[in-house]
């Protein structure tokens, strides 16, 4: 029997080396698969009553059955290359019930081993966050096990956090469909939970409709998460302290483009599918002139927290100064304290804190701060004090901070380094990608399928950009915008367009900005003038303003406006357009002349200020006040910046209530004008000696941690003190 090959997954099938001859029938078929898998003698009444006679295999064969039990053993992806779904398939014997009933059970073994090796692969990779790999085995998991929850929960989680989030919860109303038809039951409450948070999280923007052709040829330079396993272990360890019940910091660091806010956002994901409040906020280049902008943000997103509810009312109360929308949401709440004096400002900040110990209590929280280095003055202390107040409460404070963009002196500069001392904080310094990981990125953005496909690429790529995927990806958007590059529309595999090179060789921009300037350049104008409009306003155009400047319909703007989006140089939110990345919008205002600017800042100060007055829809007068600075609208710019310092002023941002009082003055005209604005710096400078919090508070929930006399409700000692 040496040189016995026998194939068992599916069809089966034996050879036996050097023998030629016809194929084996049925029931030789039959007894060679039940030798081979029970092994040792088979007494001849269980051979007979299986087929016939007594056989003993002598001699060994080799059966993929064989291999595939001992990889299960030693090496599990080895084993999950078998299809064991297709044990024996196809394959019956007339007549022979008991050997039938043998291979029912032993496809049940079989296949109990296999979604074991599936289960097991699929575990180590979510475990390694490698998404992709995870979605693989769990596929195939699912498919031998179509009921199992725990394969549907694991798929439907890897799927959404390699970034899919429609397809994770197309899975769950597959699974959901499947449960119900088999037991006329739901999910478990583990897999119940999970989807509930895919769904919770608005997941991006809205998928756009194709519209133009070159839409159709550009390709959306995604790729999964590459490199940066150690980075995420660190944020991880992290997070498990945090679970434990402390608080920590962590700052990721590097350069700008590196990847912070990628890496930060994969974390986050996984956060929220690992049952934490994930709020988010981040610092702007430009301030929008919010008071406590940054940490408004972030409470925005505790209104949907489980826990917000057990704040007490009067501290919501003094949260809806900074946060009007906790008003509609709880109705019910008093009145603040009317008249904010200074003496009571630190009401403001114990105030945040108590929501956010409130939200944490429900569960674990992660509020992430990216940008770090664009907040002002008022948010660097405000979270200051918070990472301080909350030192005992399960939150990780996650900073994202790009290296030298900030003065030695700059709040948040002096925050970071705050920050970087406190017990445990964790430092993670993100470096430029390997050539290596490049060149995993330009395989799987590329649907590169030949071995050493886009190797060369890759290469020439890191020479030039020294491996910042940022400055990769404009490189790469520029090579498809000068007709170099195509995507294939059925596969997206990327292809050499038949033009490329034609007109000799293209000089790879030197800098970023430089492959930016290209794309704005060879823009049409219309949408070149719209983008610069969105470029100097910053902080973000709604359609009314575009309309209003360019004298075009609102429909208008946004038709042109969507077209910008689809060249990825503006991103769209929630009917809000800005450039798609800080840079993008520096080139763009870089490219233009100073009256240019100077021009297109009245126009937008003016548009503002309008639609202010007309529509209902008010712009921070802070924003305004700085366009019409910037404009040369000395008038508005007067009457805008006295407003942004009251509205700083009524919520305790004395810094930045005094800053806009240095534009008023700046701005004022002699006589009255002047003397309004140092009346008002003069008693902002007089109550804004306030600096830190007092003791803080006890929780208001009654958690005291003392024991006191009274509290002992037992008998006491006979004979004791009264
Ligand atoms: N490890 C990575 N794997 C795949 N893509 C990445 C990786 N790191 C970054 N990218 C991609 O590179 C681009 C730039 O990354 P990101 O915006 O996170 O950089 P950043 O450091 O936050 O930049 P900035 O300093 O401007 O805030 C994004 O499109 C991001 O998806
Ligand atoms: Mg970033």
């Amino acid at each position: 029997m040496a040189g016995t090959s026998l194939t068992l997954l599916g069809p089966p099938a034996a050879t036996v080396e050097g023998a030629s001859g016809p194929p084996l029938g049925a029931k030789p078929l039959a007894l060679l698969a039940y030798l081979a898998l029970e092994p040792g003698p088979q007494p001849r009444e269980r051979l007979a009553s299986l087929l016939w006679g007594e056989h003993q295999l002598d001699g060994t064969i080799d059966c993929d059955v064989g291999r595939f039990l001992a990889a299960a053993d030693r090496d599990l992806a080895a084993a999950a290359a078998f299809d064991v779904t297709r044990f024996m398939s196809g394959f019956t014997i007339r007549n022979a019930p008991v050997f039938d009933e043998w291979v029912a059970l032993k496809r049940d073994e079989l296949l109990g081993r296999f979604r074991g090796v599936l289960g097991q692969l699929t575990r180590a990779a979510m475990a390694k966050w490698q998404w992709r790999e995870a979605i693989g085995h769990a596929n195939r998991w699912l498919a031998a096990e179509p009921l199992s929850d725990e394969a549907a929960r694991l798929l439907i989680e890897a799927l959404y956090l390699a970034g899919d989030r429609t397809a994770a919860l197309v899975r769950f109303v597959e699974f959901r469909a499947r449960l119900q038809a088999e037991f006329g039951a739901g999910p478990s409450r583990a897999l119940g939970q999970l989807v509930r948070r895919i769904e919770a999280d608005p997941g991006g923007r809205p998928g756009r409709p194709i519209t133009d052709e070159w839409y159709v040829r550009v390709p959306a330079f995604e790729c999964g998460l590459v490199g940066r396993t150690q980075e995420l272990e660190a944020l991880q360890k992290a997070w498990r302290s945090v679970r434990r019940g402390a608080g920590r910091v962590v700052l990721i660091e590097g350069e700008a483009g590196v990847g912070k806010s990628r890496l930060a956002d994969e974390f986050l994901r996984w956060v929220g599918a690992e049952t934490g409040t994930v709020l988010r906020t981040r610092g702007y280049d430009a301030g929008a002139g919010v008071p406590y902008g940054p940490v408004v943000e972030a409470l925005r997103g505790a209104l949907a927290a489980p826990g917000l509810s057990g704040t007490d009312p009067q501290w919501l109360a003094e949260v809806a100064r900074l946060l009007p929308e906790l008003r509609q949401l709880l109705p019910g709440l008093p009145e603040a304290s009317p008249p904010p004096v200074a003496a009571e400002a630190w009401r403001l900040f114990e105030a945040v804190a108590q929501v956010l110990l409130a939200v944490a209590a429900e569960q674990p929280v992660a509020l992430a701060i990216d940008d770090l280095q664009w907040c002002d003055g008022d948010s660097c202390n405000l979270l200051h004090f918070l990472t301080r107040r909350l030192e005992e409460a399960p939150v990780l404070w996650c900073g994202m901070q790009t290296l030298g963009e900030l003065r030695r002196d700059a709040p948040a500069a002096r925050l970071c380094r705050a920050l970087r001392v406190k017990p445990r904080a964790t430092i993670v310094t993100l470096a430029p990608l390997s050539e290596e990981e490049l060149w995993q990125m330009v395989r799987e953005m590329g649907h590169v399928t030949v071995p050493t496909g886009g190797r060369r690429l890759a290469a020439r790529l890191h020479q030039v950009t020294r491996g910042n995927p940022f400055y990769v990806i404009e490189l790469l958007k520029t090579l498809f915008a000068q007709d170099w590059l195509m995507a294939d529309p059925e596969s997206g595999e990327w292809l050499v367009a038949p033009a490329a090179g034609e007109t000799g060789t293209m000089s790879m921009s030197p800098t970023v900005h430089d492959a930016i300037a290209e794309r704005i350049e060879s823009l049409p104008p219309d949408l070149h003038d719209l983008l610069i409009t969105i470029a100097v306003a910053a902080t973000g155009c709604r359609t009314g303003l575009l309309s209003h400047v360019h004298g075009i319909s609102r429909l208008r703007a946004a038709t042109i406006a969507d077209e910008l989006v689809e060249r990825r140089l503006l991103e769209e939110e929630n009917g809000m357009y800005r450039c798609a990345h800080p840079v993008i919008a520096r080139v763009v205002r870089d490219g233009l002349t100073t009256s240019r600017r100077r021009e297109l800042h009245r126009a937008v100060a003016g548009a503002l200020e309008l639609l202010s007055e007309t529509e209902g829809a008010p712009s921070p007068p802070g924003e305004i006040a700085r366009h019409a600075e910037l404009g040369g609208d000395r008038a508005l710019a007067y009457r805008c910046s006295l407003r942004a310092s009251d509205a700083a002023r009524q919520r305790y941002a004395y810094e930045e209530a005094l800053v806009w009082l240095d534009l008023a003055a700046a701005t004022a005209a002699p006589g009255m004008e002047t003397d309004a604005v140092n009346r008002l710096t003069a008693e902002v400078l007089s109550v804004a000696g306030w600096r830190e919090a007092p003791a803080p508070l006890r929780r208001p929930d009654g958690a005291q941690r003392e024991l006191e006399r009274q509290d002992l409700d037992l008998p006491g000692v006979a004979g004791g003190r009264a």
